[in-house]
């Protein structure tokens, strides 16, 4: 609910449970007055304290009143050049040179639904639930309009927000910065989360005091990246899973970014975050606009656990787009690590006939099937099938791929090209980088100028053929190399400030052709893995393969720093050979398929090679996904452990949201002889009903399941699981 006071334009944005709040005052500056718990409401600019602080100026208008400066107050959106030396969400470069961008008020609206953005990812949401405030700032001497938009999704807690400029002037303004998000507290006292890594071990938490000063992640790698995640958590000092209040803060973009939290000289926080600024400079011609992505706010006042739920309730619901709609998805085979480049179409069906004896239901082909490409070095962006490895093409492939019932898959990677392939030598300079220099190679690609509509034609129109296969279910899109030299050869010198941006800009324009030609496709992101998991692509593309490593072990750290924002069905896990081709580990097949169940599951590995029992296993495993799909996929998701703390275990669990049915996973870290009692104390349930344990006679109270535990055997062996599926009666 919004409710907007116009009199004293104090306008006040209701979910059912939290409430944010923002005031214009006397001289129409936009003040950020509340972000909490649901409160009554009223004018909160109460909060505010004035006084004169040395060194933090005051505005023209302020006349002798010192108390006033915009270097203390608590901001909607910050301006930058004036009297606020704090983060500044907005820079702009002016027809005269000057960089000063100082927003006033002119004015708000309510609109029924929720806003959309042309050409970005948005959270999208029925007429009835939800609304949009939108909120008018402007500067008086540039005329730059900054509209804030607010999309209050009141039944997931969930408050969207984007921000259009518009330049009203006669002069052309350069943007330097256009911050997607910014919120200011008035007390210090939080811990900044953050979510970070490298390839094959991304999105694991950092967590530690805002200090003095400005601090904070971003990538400047073309993509989201692997090293860092574009979303942020700032959480009271003493808040954990199930206590302390908590602000989580995604951005829907998969391009450079940067969120940042800076604790002033009074201990105020102010958290910016936006496409980053380094290398960003957009042309803005009078009359036109710049639209920054969408960020989105979830405040959870009873710890992490229930911030992530909340994402997770909103992201499922209103941020995926579904081909499938709520059908269950089928359970893949993926032939990378199984064959990497080295098949044929007789090997391929092998791999598939053995999958699909064990329940499997899709089998994904991966790199290696087009142009020259038998190894990664040549044949990116020759999208014609392989004949000497599938003679005919791929129609008879995928002919006798469904014959064995099952659906088909196939890899794509658009966005590159190798300069050993046929598009490389008919267009060299499609490739971003500036006349003159020698590119930097990552894998031995270069990276497609993305930004160019010809150039995204010419893909989709090679892609084509192959999306309109018949019988094609699935697409993996992947990306596997960071953007360098970037320089379009379409753009003047003054725009190219703007190439990473409609890079980006044209990878959605791509996936959103997929989607609207090939609605039924089930399109998978991938970067190398986790590079770029976001809730951009999660727009597009409705699951990312989240690790290129597939070790059960690393992937419970993983897949518990990804749920922090993103729900499990989004995650792409799958079970691959021992040992583990990234870390050498063996681990139990019990193990891998508990870890990789509780994502978008599939395996990743020859299935032909195992023995009979571990066959039996795999059947086991794939018909238990099956029937408790709804379950792990939709259910709410709890931390039960962390462990990045090397406990004696790891344990998650997957609750149907009436509590009455709940699925327990527990992995076992390192164990120890003579090991201590443990019990696991499970959270979700209803504390009023008497759940049945994996089918057994006994009854186990659900409060007594959460207040004392369940008992966990003593030991195990290492890294061995147990699973609980809990039924109430
Ligand atoms: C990187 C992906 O993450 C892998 O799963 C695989 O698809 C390879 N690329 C193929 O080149």
């Amino acid at each position: 609910m919004i409710v907007l006071d116009q009199e004293n334009k104090v306008f006040t944005l209701h979910t059912q449970n939290t409430t944010y709040q923002m005031k214009a005052d006397s001289r129409r500056v936009l003040l950020h007055t509340y972000y909490g718990p649901r409160i009554g409401g009223g004018d909160l600019s109460r909060l505010i304290r004035y006084a004169d602080r040395g060194f933090s100026p005051n505005p023209a208008e302020a006349g002798d009143d010192r108390t006033y400066s915009l270097d203390v107050l608590p901001q909607e959106y910050s301006g930058g050049g004036g009297g606020d030396f704090r983060l500044s969400a907005i820079q702009a470069e002016l027809a005269d040179g000057s960089q000063v961008v100082d927003l006033r008020f002119t004015g708000a609206e309510v609109r029924r639904g929720k806003y959309a953005l042309e050409g970005l990812p948005a959270f999208f949401a029925g007429e009835e639930e939800a609304e949009t405030l939108a909120v008018f700032l402007e500067d008086a001497v540039s005329h730059l309009r900054v509209e804030l938009l607010y999309g209050v999704l009141e039944g997931c807690d969930l408050i969207a927000r984007a921000v259009r400029v518009v330049n009203l002037g006669a002069e052309p303004v350069r943007l330097r910065q256009v911050a997607s998000l910014c919120l200011d507290f008035q007390y210090a006292g939080l811990d900044l989360v953050t979510f970070d890594g490298r390839h094959a071990m991304e999105r694991c938490p950092t967590r530690a005091p805002v200090r003095p000063g400005v601090q904070g992640v971003g990538s400047v790698r073309g993509a989201s990246s692997h090293q860092h995640n574009p979303f942020v958590v700032l959480c009271e000092q003493d808040a954990g899973e199930d206590h302390g209040l908590c602000y989580g803060a995604m951005l829907l973009y998969s391009g450079n970014f940067k969120a940042e939290v800076e604790r002033s000289q009074f201990d105020g926080v102010r958290l910016v975050m936006g496409i980053h600024p380094q290398h960003f400079c957009w042309t803005l011609e009078p009359g036109a606009s710049f639209t920054a992505p969408e960020a989105a706010l979830v405040c959870s006042p009873d710890g992490l656990g229930q911030m992530s739920r909340r994402f997770h309730r909103a992201i499922r619901a209103h941020l995926l787009r579904d081909p499938l709609e709520g059908r269950r998805k089928p359970v893949l085979i993926n032939s990378w690590e199984a064959a990497y480049f080295g098949f044929d179409s007789e090997k391929l069906v092998r791999l598939a006939k053995e999958a699909a004896a064990l329940g499997v239901e899709l089998f994904v082909l991966d790199d290696g099937w087009f142009g020259e490409r038998n190894d990664d070095r040549r044949g990116l962006g020759d999208w014609w099938v392989n004949e000497e490895k599938l003679p005919g093409g791929l129609e008879p492939l995928v002919e006798r791929i469904r014959a064995l019932g099952m659906e088909f898959g196939i890899w794509v990677e658009p966005e590159m090209v190798n300069e050993d392939s046929r598009l490389y030598r008919e267009h060299p300079d499609w490739a971003l980088v500036p006349a003159g220099r020698m590119p930097t190679r990552g894998r031995s690609q270069l990276v497609l100028d993305f930004s160019r509509a010809e150039v995204r034609d010419h893909i989709y129109e090679a892609l084509r053929p192959v999306l309109s296969c018949p019988g094609l279910s699935y697409v993996k899109w992947d990306m596997n190399r960071s953007l360098t030299e970037v320089w379009s050869a379409a753009l003047p010198p003054e725009r190219q400030g703007e190439v990473y941006h409609r890079f980006v800009l044209g990878v959605y324009d791509l996936l959103e052709r997929v989607r609207r030609d090939f609605p039924h496709l089930l399109v998978e992101g991938c970067c190398g893995g986790g590079g770029r998991f976001d809730g951009g692509m999660l727009y597009h593309t409705p699951q990312i393969w989240c690790s290129d490593n597939t070790d059960a072990v690393d992937r419970l750290r993983i897949q518990y720093g990804t749920s922090f924002c993103y729900p499990p069905c989004t995650m792409g896990a799958h079970v691959s050979k021992v040992p583990n081709e990234q870390t050498g580990r063996t681990v139990s097949l019990d193990t891998r398929g508990i870890v990789a169940m509780s994502g978008a599951f599939g395996y990743e590995m020859d299935l032909g090679e195992l023995d009979g029992e571990e066959k039996e296993q795999v059947k086991e495993q794939t018909a238990f996904y099956m029937e408790h799909f709804e379950l792990i996929q939709q259910g709410d998701h709890y931390r039960l452990s962390d462990p990045f703390q090397d406990g004696p275990y790891t344990a998650w669990a997957h609750v149907s949201p009436d509590g009455r049915e709940a699925l327990v996973c527990v992995v076992t870290g390192c164990v120890h002889a003579a090991a201590p009692f443990r019990a696991l104390r499970l959270k979700g349930l209803d504390p009023r009903a008497s759940y049945r344990v994996n089918g057994g006679e006994e009854r186990w109270p659900g409060d007594v399941l959460m207040a004392a535990g369940y008992p966990l055997p003593m030991s195990m062996g290492d890294y061995r699981s147990m699973r609980l599926y809990l039924e109430a009666e």
